[in-house]
């Protein structure tokens, strides 16, 4: 190995970036993405990493994180240039022993600082780490935007955002059962949107942030990223059908309930009533 490059985490990451780009879901910088490293790949990584930079506060405390690194974008860095300049525009940064400083020891070559939703990025693997045993590993924002539209739309409720989201693709309830969390407008990069979405998080995988974009937690690259493709599929759809006059008919709370025992999957009944 050459480089971290050649790495399949480092390789995924930035295809998934690209992909998301390619989707049209990160003007310029919009959008950020982070991956917890696993123990084996950041031993592997260790020998290309440079401990030169100052360390800085994180702005929160994570301790269960203590020690570990992550694969982050660059905060102001354009989506459109990671495939092909991916160490100026994606770093790696490793956690101090308690979990409230950060370093960047790889990437950024050319100068930057790691994205302004670190605190949300890491409170958040913080929790999933904790709620999944280690399982969930990467978290992606981005600004696909029938979502943000559906947000000058709905009541910004996670009730009625689920419902209305599940009901126009079948298979939204299998891939995302337990619904989906709604914020009212806030001030990104704060620490204040990282502990409302660390709250949502814990029950739903993903939180859309009024009238600016969507948080989505996986284990991996694919089921993040699919998760977000098909919440912003099925905006789309809603979008497309509000703007035909509305829908004619639907698919009833009963039809949605009978997806749950074939698929072998908890769709939450309490956003149905
Ligand atoms: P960064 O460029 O700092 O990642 O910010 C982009 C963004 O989408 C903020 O919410
Ligand atoms: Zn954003």
């Amino acid at each position: 190995m050459n480089s971290i490059l050649d790495l399949k985490f480092a390789k995924y990451f930035i295809d998934t970036c690209h992909q998301s780009w390619l989707k049209g879901w990160n003007e310029r910088n919009g959008g950020n993405m982070s991956y917890r490293m696993k123990p084996e790949e950041a031993a592997e990584c260790e020998k290309f990493f440079s401990y030169d930079n100052p360390e800085k506060p994180i702005g929160l405390s994570v301790p269960n994180l203590s020690g570990e690194c992550f694969m982050v974008t660059g905060s102001g860095k354009y989506y459109k240039n990671i495939l092909r300049e991916p160490e100026n525009n994606i770093c790696i940064v490793k956690l101090d022993e308690k979990g409230e400083n950060y370093r960047i020891v790889w990437g950024l070559k050319e100068g930057g600082v790691p994205t302004s939703e670190l605190p949300t990025h890491l409170l958040n693997h913080s929790i999933k780490k904790e709620l999944t045993n280690g399982e969930y590993r990467v978290i992606m924002h981005a600004h696909p935007a029938n979502i943000v539209a559906l947000t000058f739309l709905l009541p910004l409720e996670d009730k009625v955002f689920t419902r209305e989201i599940w009901e126009m693709i079948t298979e939204c309830p299998i891939v995302f059962p337990a619904g989906i969390g709604v914020l009212p407008w806030m001030v990104c990069g704060s620490a204040d949107i990282a502990y409302a979405t660390g709250e949502k998080i814990k029950k739903y995988d993903a939180v859309i942030w009024s009238h600016h974009g969507i948080f989505c937690a996986g284990p991996d690259f694919d089921t993040a990223f699919g998760l977000m493709d098909t919440i912003e599929k099925s905006a789309e759809i809603l979008i497309k059908t509000m703007s035909c006059g509305g829908k004619k008919r639907c698919i009833t709370s009963e039809q949605i309930m009978a997806l749950s025992e074939p698929y072998h999957v908890n769709i939450d009944k309490t956003m149905l009533e």
